[in-house]
């Protein structure tokens, strides 16, 4: 089967960031919020992506004009009936996710092919309460999604190979590097990043160092392009904890267990940049170390 119409469900940072690259590598796409003020926000944030692509000599002020003729909004998830692959980026939550996935389940023909850009939840808890399993797959982005090359393929125990191969083929149609995960939870990418991000929270928590010479040490020290502190500030500190709570809740280990202070970050609505606040206190003109 060859994917020519894509929909994707949520336009936040990770749905919009979706809809960019499948617009932009010629697909036909419908992107769904649940409402028109969420729709305008994510199609804007989508079109300023689009225009720093062309600003930085990525991207054709042209092929920014076909991809954006190529895209089009709605509010209305039956609107994407047609697709022949859907894509669900909407907030991590279960009981929603498993909803749209009943939605498009009696709305899409059989042969329409269901993916959830969950960042950690078992592809087996959506999968299981659609009429067709064998085609319900994740395809975890990475952020930001434009300029990441990764996106991380699981297959459920459900999932037929043909999925993964039609998959495996949009993933690199669209321009990314396919890895393929078992589906248990954080698959491959989130199950080797959050212990560490954990582990530089309790270093900070601990006093052990300043948050400065945690983030310089790894950028400086190990390649990295951002510090686990500010990697967390721009992953979102909600978005932490609600994986590391999925990671533990599967394993039951420690190095899971979210540490007291990033519970109490969320609690006080220190999210990361988003937020204004997080590790960094960018409201106040705070700045990660530069290197
Ligand atoms: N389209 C295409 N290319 C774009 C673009 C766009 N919309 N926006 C930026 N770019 C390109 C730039 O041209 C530049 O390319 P170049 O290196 O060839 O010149 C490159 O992307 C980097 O852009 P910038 O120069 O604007 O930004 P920085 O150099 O400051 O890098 C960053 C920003 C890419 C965010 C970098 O700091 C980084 O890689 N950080 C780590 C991000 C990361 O780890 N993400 C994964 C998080 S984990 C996750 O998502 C999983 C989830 O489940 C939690």
């Amino acid at each position: 089967m060859e994917i020519k119409k894509v929909g994707v469900v949520g336009c936040g940072l990770m749905g919009a960031g979706i809809a960019e690259v499948c617009a932009r590598a010629g697909y036909d796409t419908v992107v769904r919020e649940v409402d028109d003020g969420l729709l305008a926000k994510g199609l804007d944030r989508l079109r300023t992506s689009m225009a720093g692509a062309v600003e930085r000599g990525k991207l054709s002020d042209q092929n920014r004009a076909a991809a954006g003729g190529r895209l089009r909004g709605t509010t209305r998830l039956e609107e994407l009936a047609d697709r022949d692959l859907i894509i669900e980026a909407v907030t991590e939550s279960l009981a929603v996710k498993r909803e749209i996935f009943e939605t498009l389940d009696r709305a899409c023909p059989s042969y329409t092919i269901l993916a959830s850009n969950t960042s950690s939840i078992p592809i087996i808890d959506m999968a299981s309460v659609t009429g067709r399993p064998d085609r319900v797959l994740g395809m975890h982005f990475m952020n930001p999604v434009p300029v990441m090359r990764l996106v991380e393929l699981v297959q459920a125990i459900t999932t037929s190979d043909e999925t993964l191969a039609t998959s495996r083929a949009f993933g690199e149609a669209v321009g990314k590097r396919v890895i393929v995960s078992k589906d248990r939870a954080g698959f491959i990418v989130n199950m080797l990043l959050v212990p560490y991000l954990l582990e530089a929270i309790r270093m900070y928590e601990s006093g052990f160092a300043t948050r400065e010479d945690i983030d310089v040490g790894m950028v400086l020290g190990t390649n990295h392009p951002m510090g686990p502190l500010t990697l967390l500030d721009y992953v979102g500190l909600d978005t932490t904890y609600f994986i590391a709570n999925i990671l533990f809740e599967e394993y039951r280990q420690s190095q899971y267990a979210p540490p007291p202070l990033l519970k109490q970050m969320v609690t006080a609505g220190f999210n990361g940049r988003k937020s204004g606040r997080g590790f960094y206190d960018y409201a106040a003109g705070e700045k990660p170390p530069q290197t």
